[in-house]
């Protein structure tokens, strides 16, 4: 009397990345055919397909607790090492399952041993994040951020955009939830938006002030990865990714959308077939999603225009004017460098049409060749920093400018 549990069913499927041959028919030809006992499969819920197909089966989903199991979850947990109404708060903001809270909360524990002193809120995210990572992890990179919103440099228009954006995250479950929005939309409530502009004009710096501003992680998805190396297993993946970035409440900021969202031509071979296949899937997995997907790209205009309406946010980063590339070259100088006195601020900006990433290049570039002649930083190696941004750039100068 015994039940046979086969974990991890999903590595009996094929493989087409690796290779790995379909094993889930000879396990059933030659074990489940002749064992009369119950079985028990287990596997994640993209795989839940039968392993067998020569008997009766039924199929049960375990889903992310309800809120007050959570609560009891985590209160266990952490027993008297966390304050007062701190399970209450992580069950609430945390869609996770009892799994991930348990070795949550032994991070946080830890991490609160070390200072001595009670688990606090940061303990609990730092372990939710730690536990979350190894999913996340898999297919991005975390981006920390030290720069603040008076760094930025931005037209109103845009500026109201983006702060528009920042809002609609803030108000979202009053307006969905509370004000009954949610029952007249038949949409996800998830945000995405669009950041289109060229190099260096601050799409990846917005994305991460705005996950700052709302206290969450921003990861940056690398879509060639996804594309070329999980072909096959890219929808599985990608649940991975949107549960772990829902359930860790983590912004998803997708680089080189193009590359992905191109308009869709006619298809040419079995590859572009497949990667329109993911792109749907993408799609589907991105309006169910309840947090934010940030996409950037350099040419909004090669963005397939069906996708480009499902976006809640487009957003367009300019290239600065001048009086933008000469706050930029100030602010982007910082207040300990020596610097000369008769840096004429006004003369780059017009000199170089450079966007902000490039700017910042430039400084970088000139306080080196400043450090290298052992002086402060002048007039003379910012401009020739900014003459070899600007042929970095593929941009010619004139010869009156040089
Ligand atoms: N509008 C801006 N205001 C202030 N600083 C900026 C701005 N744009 C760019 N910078 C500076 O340049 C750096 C690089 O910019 P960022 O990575 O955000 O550009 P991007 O638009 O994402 O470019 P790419 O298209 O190449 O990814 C920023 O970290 C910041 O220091
Ligand atoms: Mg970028």
């Amino acid at each position: 009397r015994a039940v046979l549990v086969l974990d991890g069913v999903d590595y009996l499927s094929a493989d087409p990345e690796t290779g790995r041959p379909d094993r889930a028919s000879v396990i059933d030809r030659e074990l489940l055919s002749h064992y009369l006992g119950a079985v028990a499969a287990i596997g994640p819920k993209v795989d839940a397909r039968p392993v067998s197909l020569s008997r009766g089966f039924v199929t049960i989903e375990l889903e992310v607790p309800p809120e007050s199991v959570r609560a009891k979850l985590w209160r266990r947990a952490l027993g008297d090492t966390a304050e007062g109404d701190i399970p209450d708060r992580a069950a609430a903001r945390y869609p996770v399952t009892g799994g991930v809270i348990r070795r949550a909360a032994e991070s946080a524990k830890v991490t609160a041993q070390t200072r001595g002193a009670k688990v606090s809120a940061e303990d609990v995210h730092a372990g939710v994040r730690a536990t979350l990572d190894s999913k996340l992890g898999n297919l991005g990179v975390r981006l920390a951020w030290k720069q603040k919103w008076d760094d930025l440099v931005l037209p109103d228009d845009a500026l109201d955009e983006v702060k528009e954006f920042i809002a609609r995250v803030r108000h979202k479950r009053r307006v969905y939830e509370e004000w009954g929005f949610a029952r007249k939309i038949a949409k996800g409530l998830g945000l995405s938006a669009l950041f289109s502009g060229p190099p260096g004009t601050g799409k990846t710096m917005v994305a991460g002030l705005i996950a700052d501003e709302l206290a969450l992680d921003l990861y940056q998805i690398d879509l060639s990865r996804i594309v070329s190396k999980y072909v096959g297993e890219t929808e599985k993946n990608l649940a991975a990714l949107f549960d772990a970035a829902e359930a860790g409440h983590a912004v998803l900021l997708f680089d080189e959308a193009d590359s992905l969202f191109a308009k869709r031509t006619e298809v040419k071979s079995s590859v572009d077939r497949y990667a329109n296949l993911e792109v749907n899937y993408l799609l589907q997995r991105m309006e169910a999603f309840a947090g934010i997907t940030i996409l950037t790209t350099n040419l909004d205009t090669s963005i397939d225009e069906a996708f480009r309406r499902r976006l809640s946010f487009r957003i367009t980063f300019p290239m600065p004017e001048p009086s933008e590339r000469e706050k930029l070259w100030r602010s982007l100088l910082p207040k300990e460098a020596s610097v000369d006195t008769s840096i004429n601020f006004g003369d780059l900006a017009e000199r170089f049409e450079m966007s902000g990433g490039y700017i910042k290049n430039a400084v970088v570039r000139a306080a080196f060749l400043a450090a290298d002649e052992n002086r402060a930083i002048g007039m003379q190696h910012l401009v020739r920093a900014g003459v070899l941004e600007y042929a970095a750039m593929g941009k010619v100068m004139h010869g009156s400018m040089r």
